[in-house]
């Protein structure tokens, strides 16, 4: 269970190439969601916390977003990303712990969430949501997935249920939305829910 904490963890998965989490292309109610969003949010300041190969990001770089961060702490999909996308600023590519990030230097209107949440330790939920809550402006927004069941293991993902996401992100962020996915890839149909949630004052 340590073991998720640690880059290296991460990093054998990916030079093993088993990376079963990996869709191979963005998340469709995420592509949903940026598809409706208005031209004037493409200058704003978005982050994708445990990207990995962040089809996500590469997606709302192709739209026109100007301003998106990746963040993990795997140097593979790191540099597999900035392979596929030359061009992309490489400031915006940051190889870190996302907890390690300073709120000081860094500061988002808001996060797009992906089997980032279900990949930490589960004893690290209430830092993740005190992480997210420092690294958002005021009134930035936590956007999302997260799974929609308990798969019952002591590896990751590491799955739950709406009560307990009410309980822990009430603390930080007015919840918004929490639902069940209607437009999930295929082989997430029916496990997860799509989250806006907005950090309270
Ligand atoms: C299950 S994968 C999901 C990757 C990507 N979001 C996707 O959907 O394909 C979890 C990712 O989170 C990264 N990760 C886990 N803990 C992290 C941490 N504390 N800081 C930064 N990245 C982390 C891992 O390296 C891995 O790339």
């Amino acid at each position: 269970m340590e073991s998720v904490n640690q880059a290296g963890f991460w990093q054998q998965r990916y030079e093993q190439d088993s990376i079963g989490w990996d869709m191979g292309e963005v998340s469709p109610p995420l592509k949903a969601y940026i598809d409706q969003l208005p031209e004037t949010a493409k200058g704003q300041a978005i982050l994708v916390p445990g990207g990995g190969n962040a089809y996500e990001v590469g997606y709302l770089y192709e739209q026109g977003f100007t301003n998106v961060t990746l963040v993990d702490f795997a140097p593979a999909p790191i540099e597999a990303f900035a392979r596929r996308y030359p061009d992309f600023p490489t400031e915006h590519l940051i190889c870190a712990d996302f907890f390690g990030l300073s709120p000081e230097q860094h500061q988002f209107d808001w996060v797009l969430e992906q089997t980032f949440f279900c990949a930490i330790n589960p004893a690290r939920r209430d830092e993740y949501v005190e992480q997210m809550a420092a690294l958002l402006k005021p009134k930035g927004q936590l956007v999302g997935l997260l799974f929609d069941k308990d798969f019952g293991r002591n590896e990751p993902p590491f799955g739950g249920t709406k009560a307990e996401y009410q309980q822990r992100f009430e603390t930080r962020f007015n919840i918004e939305i929490m639902e069940s996915s209607y437009n999930s890839h295929a082989a997430r149909q029916g496990n997860e829910m799509f989250v806006t949630m907005q950090v309270k004052a």
